[in-house]
């Protein structure tokens, strides 16, 4: 049943848009989002100020300031929260170490324990890089150790985890669970268990320096990668005579881990390459369309991005775009709130999908975060209601605003706040999204992904030509998957 995964999201966002989001074309997927995109003034009202002074507001005066904003007050109200116990306790939470998430993360937990004094949640940040963040769990829910209790799960591992985590469902209300994207919960049922609570939705995106778009004389970002790549390296080459030598076209994630995986994806899908392994188990990489999409990603190594970027992750290509040296960026959402506040870049950015490929479509990864619950938990109610908090849906809407990433739930794309923080959060972008193939491959994900992203990698390294690579690759996946 998970297999309905994305149909169901676009689907639901289609509906949001339907019922008042701002009008989209879903029949254009690929083009229409930059010219619904911001005006490269708007960025500079930088809405995530809304955002800002919420850390230092007195929780007790959240309700009121909740009252004047209309479609917030229909969010559960903060008053009914159950803390789960009475008694003192201390739980860890494993938080998001990138961008505005430390913040958004430390403000929600001044909430939740402004409502719940006797429980005190001790943030520990967790790795950046998602395969670490896992091998860490793991080792954690072998031992069955009690040390975490409040984990950050990504999208693509309810199936891995599942057997270390609680169901929520006997923590949350009917309501909040109603709230979320219908996908979003199917996601994270496994065996009729809810794993995971939606918290963020993500998908990869391309910034791009409006500025610099049109000092060159373009008036649009590039709809395709071959447009992408002149304009990159018009761009490069014009910035360095003007002196900066530092100055790079495209920057994105090259590092050997799942970041690579979501970019390869991207690369993939919109080449008509299929998508590692379908939704019925077929596994697709082994093709002249994959293997034309990953020549060209290993083109653009040293010529419009920098050697360096097959070691970069999410934060290291967002250093080199927040420097303001680098004309284009593939990333996700949490990027945009980041960005505002880059003096080099000046409010002179925006974002559009990622380029369409050979096969006329652009793709875009779907990612984002769910927050669980360690079965190991000595104190399992105090975290589950914790848990609950950060995912309510007057919670999500700070952390949605704070971190610039779309919610978990549907009434949350019709709220102001909301389309003012990321007005790129409309249904045109999501209707390209491609998910991992976690659910075909369930426990197996994490295997098939390393074994996808060490292939791309040596590609993108040199160290093998890309038909080899995905010959010797399409082997692997066969011996590990039983084909
Ligand atoms: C982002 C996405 C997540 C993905 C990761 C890869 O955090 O939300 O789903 O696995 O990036 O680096």
């Amino acid at each position: 049943m998970r297999r309905f995964l994305l149909p169901m999201l676009i689907l639901a966002l289609a509906l949001m848009a339907a019922c008042g989001a701002p009008a989209a074309t879903p029949s254009e997927p690929a083009a229409p989002a930059a010219t619904e995109a911001p005006a490269a003034a708007e960025p500079t009202e930088a809405p995530a100020e809304e955002a800002a002074p919420e850390p230092t507001e007195a929780p007790a005066e959240e309700p009121a300031a909740e009252a004047t904003e209309a479609p917030a007050e229909e969010a559960m109200p903060a008053t009914e929260i159950n803390c789960g116990t009475e008694e003192e306790v201390t739980i860890t939470f494993i938080g998001d170490p990138a961008g505005t998430h430390p913040d958004a993360e430390a403000a929600t937990i001044e909430r939740f324990q402004a409502l719940c004094p006797n429980i005190t949640v001790d943030r520990i940040p967790g790795d950046a890089n998602v395969q670490n963040l896992l091998a860490v769990y793991l080792t954690a829910f072998e031992a069955e150790s009690p040390d975490f209790d409040v984990i950050r799960v990504d999208v693509i591992w309810p199936g891995l985890l599942a057997d270390h985590l609680l169901d929520m469902s006997e923590y949350t209300s009917q309501e909040q669970i109603d709230s979320y994207l219908p996908a979003l919960i199917l996601n994270d049922t496994v065996d009729g268990r809810l794993v995971a609570l939606p918290l963020r939705i993500g998908f990869g995106m391309l910034y791009y320096r409006t500025d610099l778009l049109e000092k060159y004389g373009f008036d649009a970002p590039p709809a395709t990668w071959d447009e992408l790549e002149s304009m990159a390296q018009t761009i490069q080459e014009g910035e360095r005579a003007d002196g900066n030598a530092e100055f790079w076209g495209f920057v994105w994630q090259g590092n050997a881990y799942e970041g690579l995986t979501t970019n390869a994806l991207e690369w993939q899908v919109s080449n008509g390459g299929g998508s590692i392994v379908s939704p019925e188990g077929e596994i697709e990489v082994n093709n002249e369309a994959t293997i034309d999409a990953f020549e060209r990603a290993a083109g653009w190594v040293n010529t419009i991005s920098p050697p360096g970027v097959v070691s970069y992750q999410e934060e290291d290509a967002r250093g080199v775009w927040h420097a303001g040296n680098a004309a284009f960026m593939r990333n996700w959402p949490y990027a945009y709130s980041s960005s505002l506040e880059s003096e080099a870049i000046g409010g002179n950015f925006d974002v559009a999908p990622v380029p369409a490929g050979e096969a006329g479509i652009g793709a875009a990864t779907l990612g984002g975060w769910h927050i669980g619950v360690s079965r190991y938990s000595e104190n399992p109610e105090a975290a589950a209601a914790f848990a609950a908090y950060m995912t309510s849906v007057e919670n999500q809407k700070h952390y949605a605003i704070d971190t610039s990433s779309p919610p978990a739930s549907l009434e949350l794309y019709a709220d102001p706040d909301i389309q003012a923080a990321m007005p790129f959060a409309s249904p045109d972008i999501v209707e390209v999204t491609t998910a991992r193939p976690s659910t075909a491959t369930a426990e197996q994900y994490n295997e098939v992904s390393t074994l996808y992203f060490t292939a791309v990698h040596s590609i993108l390294t040199g160290q093998q030509d890309a038909a080899t690579a995905l010959e010797l690759l399409e082997l692997d996946l066969m011996d590990l998957l039983g084909n």
